[in-house]
């Protein structure tokens, strides 16, 4: 007999004999024999985590949980921010990210994926023709589907002379442009010098989600991420990010002029309907972004271990795609070959997390390494050697 469920169970299935079918792994941090060095654990087993976004390896810093036990007062604000919860950490927090990006002002969301459906949602209206990367985010393809926009222009990825042709067919119509700094699945960086004078020419809204390049691109002591990387940080009209990629925290934001700010608060149902970050963890965000300031060689050694790993893999003769960040695609295209690749590398103690459509297109499957500051180089030659090997075994290289 037919049962309601009966397509949830097709559904898995098919995801199950295309090898896209997802499972949770529990993770668990601990401090080995008593002593500073921690250890990542996945399903009990110690790995080498390939995986993390924490790209400078905040998360754990001593100092920066210390001050946000200390702020530790309550575990939730338990209110929305128009209501009750707002504090005056929160506020704190969004005049140093303003000025961090070099905007008028800041607004601090639950999330990163909030702040992509927050902003674009809010600032599109049925006048509106939205201009999207066609591999831009999940959070910024599901901005896009939730705004009122009467058009959705996929543009080919860092295609500027598509992009141009897109602008000037829907010359009739109110525009927003939308990229990423740094691609999250490719780690390459969005033409931002060329689509910001379309921008300007063309008179859109030009939005950058650099969730992936904050606090590890951009100027010595600020690290603003690709706007401040390429010297256009004033023509973004809003900076999204996250906090819990480079700066090792919880949190997003969008960062804009006073009048977009003040529209945000009024109009954003994602700000607006949902509760505030917890006040400590505004406090973890505000210290992680002063040790940052006072340690200025964090993101130059960083670099230094990011070429230096391009150079192994290259050398091995893996494709890592056109990355220039610290996401480093090994792109195997068949889902079957990169999910037994990943599972194979866990035996030998390291994670690395077989990325498969819907995240990238069929065929596009890849083990997707974000290097994390805190792994040191011996673990990495071991990793490279692990990778030599079974990229033989699978006929990769
Ligand atoms: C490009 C991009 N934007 C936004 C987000 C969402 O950020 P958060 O994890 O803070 O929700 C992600 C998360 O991976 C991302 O890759």
């Amino acid at each position: 007999m037919a049962s309601k469920y009966d397509y949830i169970y097709e559904l898995l299935q098919q995801y199950r004999q295309k090898n896209i079918y997802r499972e949770l792994l529990i993770s668990e941090i601990k401090k080995e024999d008593g002593n500073n060095n921690i250890s990542f654990y996945l399903n009990k087993k110690k790995v080498i985590n390939l995986c993390s976004n924490d790209y400078l390896g905040l998360s754990q810093n001593h100092f920066i949980l210390t001050k946000t036990r200390n702020a530790l007062k309550q575990v939730s604000q338990c209110s929305s921010r128009l209501i009750s919860g707002n504090n005056i950490n929160i506020e704190k927090l969004e005049k140093i990210l303003a000025n961090h990006r070099t905007s008028e002002n800041a607004l601090v969301y639950p999330t990163g994926y909030m702040a992509n459906l927050g902003v674009i949602s809010a600032l599109s209206t049925c006048e509106h023709t939205i201009f999207s990367d066609s591999l831009n985010h999940a959070s910024i393809i599901d901005a896009c589907r939730l705004s009122k926009s009467k058009k959705i222009e996929i543009f080919k990825h860092k295609d500027i002379n598509h992009l141009k042709i897109l602008l000037q067919k829907n010359s009739q119509s109110k525009k927003i442009i939308v990229t990423e700094g740094v691609f999250s699945m490719d780690g390459d960086i969005a033409n931002l010098q060329e689509v910001s004078e379309l921008a300007k020419i063309y008179d859109a809204i030009l939005i950058v989600d650099d969730a992936h390049a904050d606090f590890v691109f951009g100027n010595v002591g600020n690290s603003g991420g690709i706007p401040e990387y390429y010297g256009v940080a004033e023509d973004v009209d809003v900076h999204i990010s996250s906090l819990s990629k480079g700066l090792g925290c919880f949190g997003g934001y969008a960062a804009s002029s006073n009048l977009i700010n003040e529209f945000l608060v009024n109009k954003s149902r994602q700000f607006i309907y949902t509760s505030a970050i917890p006040e400590h963890l505004a406090v973890a965000a505000i210290t992680a972004i002063s040790f940052l300031k006072k340690n200025k060689n964090i993101q130059k050694r960083f670099f230094e271990k990011i070429h230096w790993f391009f150079d192994q893999l290259t050398q091995v003769g893996f494709n890592i795609g056109n990355t220039s960040s610290q996401i480093i695609p090994i792109i195997i295209g068949d889902e079957k070959i990169t999910t037994n690749f990943s599972k194979e590398l866990f035996k030998y103690g390291i994670f690395v997390q077989a990325i498969r459509y819907p995240t990238v297109a069929f065929g596009k499957a890849r083990l997707r390494i974000s290097l994390n500051n805190s792994i040191e180089k011996s673990q990495l030659v071991y990793v490279v050697n692990c990778l030599d090997k079974l990229g033989r075994k699978y006929k990769i290289i």
